[in-house]
Parts: structure tokens; sequence; C-alpha cells
């Protein structure tokens, strides 16, 4: 691993571990997807293994779930618990507001109902995920489709004014195909300014399952550098 790939690394790890000291004995926690999630699962299962915490997880995504199984956390499912005690999470890019753009992973749509789900929500990066403006560098808003849907869905999100791209996979060829069995179609708008107004329109498309703009969802972040953490919390709006 070259040197700056090992600090951004040391970067993610930094901001999980301040994120998994919310948890404590007998929670119910929301396992993220994603490789900063990653670090944050691993921190969990040495809690559990170290501090004997009984500790009841929903994983987001299969990636989440084979890791949890991995570090010794025992697996429950929203129907057992429909109630969260915390959920950490990775983002791909994240405001000042804590407004983000998840789904890179193409876990997006568990990723939403589970941090619906949760009492707390706490997000883990490193700083290449701060941004001013949801949207910057033509990122993209991962939008996941029903297959049935995908042609009208794209021409829907392109008169909302947003290029629509069908995710292909790696390893494989053809459109992703996520842990729910759907597509992801990835909508670049450019600079994103009312991003709840933006998820409502997308929201209201028939096909689409859902998206990765999340508006109020967050709590707290943590954001890591090599050498410090950086805490964020949310300012709630009466
Ligand atoms: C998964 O669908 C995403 O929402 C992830 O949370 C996001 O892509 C962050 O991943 P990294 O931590 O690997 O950057």
């Amino acid at each position: 691993m070259n040197h700056e790939k090992a600090l951004v690394e040391e970067a993610k790890k930094k901001a999980a571990l301040a994120a998994v000291k919310h948890v404590k004995d007998s929670f119910i926690v929301g396992l993220g997807s994603g490789s900063t999630a990653a670090y944050a699962i691993e921190a969990l299962g040495e809690r559990v293994k170290h501090e004997k915490l009984r500790l009841l997880a929903v994983p987001t995504s299969y990636q989440a779930f084979l890791l949890a199984v991995k570090h010794g956390i025992a697996i429950t499912t929203l129907d057992e618990h429909p109630e969260i005690d915390v959920t950490i999470d990775g983002a791909d890019q994240i405001d000042a507001e804590l407004n983000l753009i998840k789904g890179m992973g193409a876990a997006l749509a568990r990723e939403k109902i589970v941090a619906s789900a949760s009492k707390l929500n706490i997000i883990i990066a490193d700083e290449s995920k701060k941004v001013r403006v949801l949207g910057e560098n033509n990122h993209p808003v991962p939008v996941e489709v029903l297959p049935f849907a995908i042609n009208p869905v794209k021409r829907k999100i392109e008169a909302l004014g947003g290029k629509a791209i069908l995710r292909e996979g790696k390893g494989k060829l053809g459109p992703v195909i996520t842990d729910n069995g759907n597509a992801i179609i990835d909508a670049v708008f450019g600079l994103i300014g009312k991003a709840a107004e933006l998820e409502l329109k997308l929201k209201m498309i028939p096909g689409v399952i859902e998206t990765g703009l999340f508006v109020n969802f967050a709590d707290i972040a943590y954001i890591g550098t090599s050498s410090t953490v950086e805490k964020i919390e949310r300012i709630r709006h009466q």
C-alpha cells in the first residue's frame, strides 16, 4: 500500500474507533456498508470479544453481514428488533449540515431503512468525503431502480436535468444487481442546491426504490485525518 493510501486508511480507522465508543452493552446496532464501516464492524467485534458486550446487529448489506459473522457479532433482523440504538455507517459525500450522498457500494436502500429505524445515526469517513455542496465534482446520486423500470426511470431522471448512467458490474458482465435484486442508476445533477427537493422528485418516479440522498438522517459525523478526528453534530432546525 502506498503512503497516501495508508494515511487514508488510518483516517477511516480513527473515525471508526471514535464511533464505536457510543455502543453500550445490550445495544441493537445497525452495521453500515463500505470500507470505513468495515473498520467499525471489526472494532465492535473486538469490544464484543474483550468487554463481553452483548450486542445484536442489523447489517445493511451482505458485506456487513459477512463481516459481522467474521468478527463474532450476533445478527438480528428488523422484524425482531424494529428499533435500533445506534447505526454506524460511511458516506460518499457529507455537507456541513450532515446531509449525505451514499450508495457507491449499492447498499443505499437497506442503509436508509436501517438509518430511519435508528435512534442515533453516526457517519464515519475520511476528510476527502467533506464537501461544500452535495454533487460537487459531478458526484452522482445513486438511485436503486426496479429492473422492469430502468429505461422509463432514466428518461424521467433526464427530464429532471440529470445524466442517468446504468451502473455496470465489476468482475461480471452486465449491470450491478443490488442485495435486493434491483439495478442502480447513477444520476449526475452537478451541484445539488436543494437536496430535500430533489430527493422528493426522485422518489415520486414509479420504479424508484430508493435514492442515495440522505437528508436529515445523520446525527453525528466523525471525520478522520491521519492525526485527528473531527466531530460534527447536526444542528436540528425546529
Ligand atoms: C454503500 O452503499 C455506501 O453508502 C457506503 O457507505 C459508502 O460508499 C462509503 O464507502 P467507503 O467507506 O468505502 O468510502
